[in-house]
């Protein structure tokens, strides 16, 4: 009872991104305090800067020290926890980050090219190879340690880059990232889709195993990675877990990973520094840009929602932003529109009811723009909808629409609703028959890997063994 209690105390203070007081190891000191817990001189706690190259301003997250490349000391010993994401233009940007044991580490470099041996070879920039530098952010407890992100601007789409981050002397190993194909592309790609790790880091591992080998490009995760977002533990093993064979940092070195926030990740620092997402700060936004976003990938627009912000937000600022956001979308250059956020506003799980309250505040706005596909996590199991549009006279229970086979939509008809979660967090029981809008749902741990070619989608739900679970083919008009 009492670690329920910490627990729950421990969620509310993350929710304000005060870390204090909770049992954790390695988390920033009350990253939002104006001076040191400890009565020493304040440091910087935030940077802001425009990498080379890049049309974006970056922010770091509020830490107990934060600085740019410039301070170089040193940069050992060797980097870990290396994972890549998009916060640019998909075809011409990357962002990676790592982290660096030791207080004297202050190097963040990211060597990079198309030739594999130039890198492999490099220990600075030179014929075929290119350095650009990012920022360090200090976190103080446990020994001390450094998280560092970099952004990588004015690459080709459709190109597979070789890189390796740290600085002269003290290099990771050379990992491969591929931009995106040029917007608008018809040529097939295909993204990987889970959620929820959270207890369980070995089992999230052999989600990135099979997603690895379905060659997916890129994916998205609809949050809850670990059980308390401030505990920096759990954070690294998240990032060290390993299935046996294939170790997730590994697979996030080279399958860009786009991550919305879970009640469970809480919007902790933790979360905001070692993720690099969009960062343009919209107003009521608390996470440096990183709470809510979007971004373009092949002939799709994903759409990243934050459900953890207050009310007034979900009605209010962060309604305006999505709005304002499917506004600009030009469907004739991507015709698919998915939006992730975390819990589900249509599900028949036994744990955790639909999210009224989210449905009235976007999904008038989800069925004005036509979007195609929404995913969820939270409840952790698989469950698909019918397509859904609109609302029964006087609910906010949403109306069924006709639909073809599998269930699909009829000419784009309605959004499909999909719960695809359990990469670890523990099983939760589905009542399929307690909705009238289920296509179908399974408890069970599952990965989804999404084909895209064109305006036909080719959609493969697995169980997490790699036996089939939901499979359908659908082209929009
Ligand atoms: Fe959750």
């Amino acid at each position: 009872m009492k670690s329920l209690r910490l627990l729950a105390l421990c969620l509310a203070l993350a929710s304000v991104s005060v870390a204090a007081g909770c049992e954790n190891t390695g988390t920033p000191a009350t990253p939002d305090a104006g001076a040191p817990v400890d009565g020493s001189t304040p440091v910087a706690r935030q940077v802001t800067y425009t990498p080379e190259g890049c049309g974006y301003e970056v922010v770091s997250a509020q830490v107990s020290s934060a600085a740019l490349h410039s301070a170089v000391l040193g940069a050992t010993p060797a980097p870990d926890h290396v994972h890549v994401s998009f916060s640019g233009p998909a075809t011409s940007t990357f962002a990676v980050n790592w982290r660096t044991v030791g207080a004297d580490t202050l190097t963040s470099q990211v060597l990079y090219g198309a030739d594999e041996a130039a890198v492999l070879a490099a220990d600075g920039p030179g014929a075929g190879v290119t350095v650009q530098s990012g920022h360090w952010m200090k976190y103080d407890r446990a020994g001390g340690f450094l998280v560092h992100e970099a952004h990588v601007c004015g690459l080709s789409a459709s190109t597979r880059y070789f890189y390796k981050v740290g600085g002269a002397g003290a290099w990771s190993g050379v990992f491969d990232v591929s931009t995106s194909p040029t917007i608008g592309t018809s040529e097939v790609w295909r993204f990987g889709v889970t959620g929820d790790s959270r207890n369980e880091p070995t089992i999230f591992a052999e989600t990135q195993a099979r997603l690895q080998a379905a060659a997916v490009d890129m994916q998205i995760f609809s949050g809850d990675a670990v059980v308390l977002g401030p505990n920096q533990g759990e954070w690294d093993a998240f990032f060290e877990a390993t299935n046996g064979t294939v170790s997730v940092q590994d697979v996030l070195a080279r399958i860009p990973f786009m991550v919305a926030n879970g009640n469970h990740d809480g919007l902790a620092t933790n979360f905001l520094a070692q993720f690099a997402l969009p960062q343009q700060v919209s107003p009521g936004e608390r996470g440096e840009g990183e709470e809510w976003y979007s971004f373009d990938y092949g002939n799709a627009h994903f759409i990243v929602l934050n459900d953890t912000s207050t009310a007034d937000l979900i009605a209010g600022a962060q309604r305006d932003w999505l709005r304002a956001d499917l506004t600009a979308v030009d469907r004739a250059v991507t015709p698919w529109v998915f939006v992730m956020h975390h819990s589900p506003m249509y599900t028949c799980a036994t744990a955790h009811g639909p999210e009224t309250t989210l449905r009235a505040s976007w999904q008038p706005l989800f069925d004005e723009f036509g979007v195609d596909f929404v995913f969820n996590g939270h409840n952790h199991e698989y469950e698909r909808s019918l397509p859904i549009r609109g609302f029964a006279s006087g609910t906010t229970e949403g109306q069924v629409q006709p639909s073809g086979a599998h269930g699909i939509p009829q000419a784009a008809n309605g959004t499909v609703y999909v719960v695809a979660a359990g990469a670890g967090a523990p099983l939760y029981g589905v009542d399929q028959a307690s909705t009238g809008y289920t296509v179908f749902a399974e408890s069970t741990r599952n990965y989804v890997v999404i084909e895209l070619e064109g305006k036909t989608m080719r959609y493969h739900a697995y169980r997490l063994d790699g036996t089939d679970l939901d499979v359908f083919e659908y082209t929009r008009p």
